[in-house]
């Protein structure tokens, strides 16, 4: 089985830990030297304008043109035929893309632990392998130099394809970058959670409805409800802080509006689910807004 095969490696490489940690405290300080900028900087590439992680949908550009390219190489039987320059553009073009899905996935790679940060690592550091062989066979092309340069290209080819399949092992295995609250729908039915008098001002207050963590706020008479998990990786939102409407997550800072669950700030890319809620006999009860 190849995830046993990868398991096995991945136990391995213990000694990167020290090193992850090395290179996210030194990243994580000269964020916070730079403020509100840099921060605004990490939510453009983590992708929370775009309600999506953006460092997967950059990878298909290297994937896809250094793929493209392998093909023409074939075709082409690697000479500077015409077919042979198009496998050389799009080389080019694989390297430029593979500059922006490393920035990316640095910036999400950042708030990553344990084995998730390890496997991280090592999908980072065979992309790097794989954009410097390209980069390299992009050089060697211009000069006319194309045997070593198809050499390089397909060592590229071979580290790429290893880091992506580690790419999607982290999804699809690990469950990074997952909204934590893909599955969670709340209660269809008015439900009560809490006394009115349990829900202060300024207070974060978790309570379960049918289940599911629900997160009460209240701003004067308003309350509102939205989900107690953060979907960026299941942080307690309860445990975090709350600046007039606005939540923090504690584990990496995510921000959320607690009026409509909208991102305030990354990593997280998804809103809150947001829960209808209102207060009956001195009880407030919550419930998922009924679909059209
Ligand atoms: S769990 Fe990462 S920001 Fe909340």
């Amino acid at each position: 089985m190849i995830t046993t095969l990868i398991d096995r490696v991945l136990d391995r490489l213990t000694f990167l830990d020290p090193l992850a940690e090395a290179i996210q405290s030194r990243i994580g300080g000269r964020l916070a030297a730079a403020g509100p900028p840099a921060r605004r900087a990490k939510d453009l590439l983590n992708g929370t304008w775009l309600g999506h992680p953006l460092h997967p949908a950059l990878t298909d550009l290297p994937l896809g043109a250094w793929s493209g390219a392998a093909a023409l190489d074939l075709l082409s039987g690697g000479e500077a035929t015409p077919l042979g320059r198009g496998a050389d553009v799009l080389i080019g073009l694989g390297c430029a893309g593979g500059a922006a899905a490393a920035v990316t996935g640095i910036a999400d790679w950042q708030d990553s632990h344990g084995l998730e940060r390890r496997t991280g690592l090592a999908h980072g550091l065979l992309n790097t392998g794989a954009l410097a062989c390209f980069a390299g066979s992009f050089l060697l092309r211009l000069a006319g130099a194309r045997r070593p340069a198809l050499l390089l290209s397909t060592a590229g080819f071979g580290a790429a394809m290893s880091a992506g399949y580690l790419g999607g092992d982290l999804i699809f295995r690990q469950g990074a970058q997952v909204n934590r609250n893909a599955w969670v729908s709340g209660p269809r039915r008015w439900t009560a959670v809490a006394e009115e008098a349990d829900v202060p001002e300024g207070g974060l207050v978790r309570r379960e409805a049918r289940g599911v963590p629900v997160l009460l706020t209240r701003r004067g008479a308003a309350l509102s409800a939205v989900a107690a998990v953060c979907p960026h990786a299941g942080g307690p939102l309860q445990e975090g802080s709350l600046d007039a409407e606005v939540v923090t997550c504690p584990w990496h800072g995510s921000a959320f509006d607690t009026a409509d669950g909208r991102v305030v700030h990354g990593p997280a890319c998804v809103a809150l689910p947001v829960y209808e809620v209102r207060v009956v006999d001195g009880k407030v009860e919550v419930r998922a807004a009924p679909t059209a």
